[in-house]
């Protein structure tokens, strides 16, 4: 393993397991509202420092860009992390929730984990060297029809700027393929696609702690990563569309003439 993702797989199963712990005591949990429907529990906030301690104790130069705490330091190595993605489900003792954790190098991501603490599932990538479900290769999914696919998705649930077209989108895809789907942790979503759980995800408005890793798993288990529009914006603008090689063009067809301005990516 390279030794920069040993580091992170570290982090990630001290953040996960602390999580996990505190599934027992959730409403004995301090826990603050951000914004409309959004919110962090003092789990998020210890969880992530656990991450940056560790990750900082073996890496003092590089840079951080986490959910809760912002971004630290300067390099041309940025740790992109989210200490608890599916907060929302965590709260409710869903468990569905994940850590997500990926490093970026000159403006690539090159490094990725995603650990589902409850499932004990650690999904893994470094750039050129393949994508793992613990010790599992992984690959996407062989299907060639859309009508056949199960795509996973999330709703917006905070900001409603893009429902009106995230909607139409989903009628449209009702009808068009097996199932939707939606979880509620847009790390786990990805590392599912690249896992052959789902065939495509699409979602507007992520933000890069949840998506650097997830992508960089698919890329590796032989999907496709884009924004809405078919083009590599999605990092920073959060709307995102993947899946297997077949499956992904024909999700960007359906969304195509759905695509308002503020949600082209540019
Ligand atoms: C959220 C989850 C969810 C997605 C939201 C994210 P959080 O992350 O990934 O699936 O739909 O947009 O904000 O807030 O639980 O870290
Ligand atoms: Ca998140
Ligand atoms: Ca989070």
């Amino acid at each position: 393993m390279h030794p920069m993702l040993n580091i992170a797989v570290k982090a990630a199963r001290r953040a996960g397991n602390l999580i996990h712990r505190a599934t027992d005591r959730i409403d004995q949990l301090t826990i603050a509202k951000k914004s409309h429907a959004d919110f962090v529990s003092e789990v998020d906030r210890v969880a992530e420092q656990t991450i940056i301690q560790t990750l900082l104790e073996a890496y003092p130069d590089h840079a951080i860009l986490a959910e809760e705490s912002g971004r630290q330091g300067e390099s041309e190595f940025v740790w992109i992390i989210d200490p608890l993605d599916g907060t929302t489900n965590f709260l409710h003792g869903l468990p569905q929730f994940a850590v997500s954790i990926a490093l970026q190098h000159k403006g690539i991501i090159t490094q990725a984990v995603v650990y589902d603490p409850v499932k004990n599932e650690l999904f893994t990538a470094t750039r050129g060297r393949g994508a793992f479900l613990n010790d599992k290769r992984l690959r996407v999914t062989k299907r060639v029809q859309l009508a056949d696919s199960l795509i996973g998705t999330g709703f917006p649930y905070s900001r409603f700027e893009h429902l009106d077209a995230y909607m139409a989108i989903l009628k449209d895809l009702i009808q068009k393929t097996s199932g939707l789907r939606r979880p509620g942790s847009a790390a786990l979503d990805l590392a599912w696609v690249a896992a052959g759980r789902y065939d495509g995800f699409f979602e507007t408005g992520l933000k890069p702690w949840d998506i650097a890793a997830g992508c960089l798993l698919i890329t590796e288990a032989g999907g496709m990563v884009s924004d809405l529009s078919g083009n590599d914006t999605y990092l920073a603008t959060g709307h995102i569309c993947a899946g297997n090689p077949e499956i992904h063009p024909q999700l960007l067809q359906v969304i195509a003439p759905h695509l308002t301005a503020g949600l082209k990516g540019n």
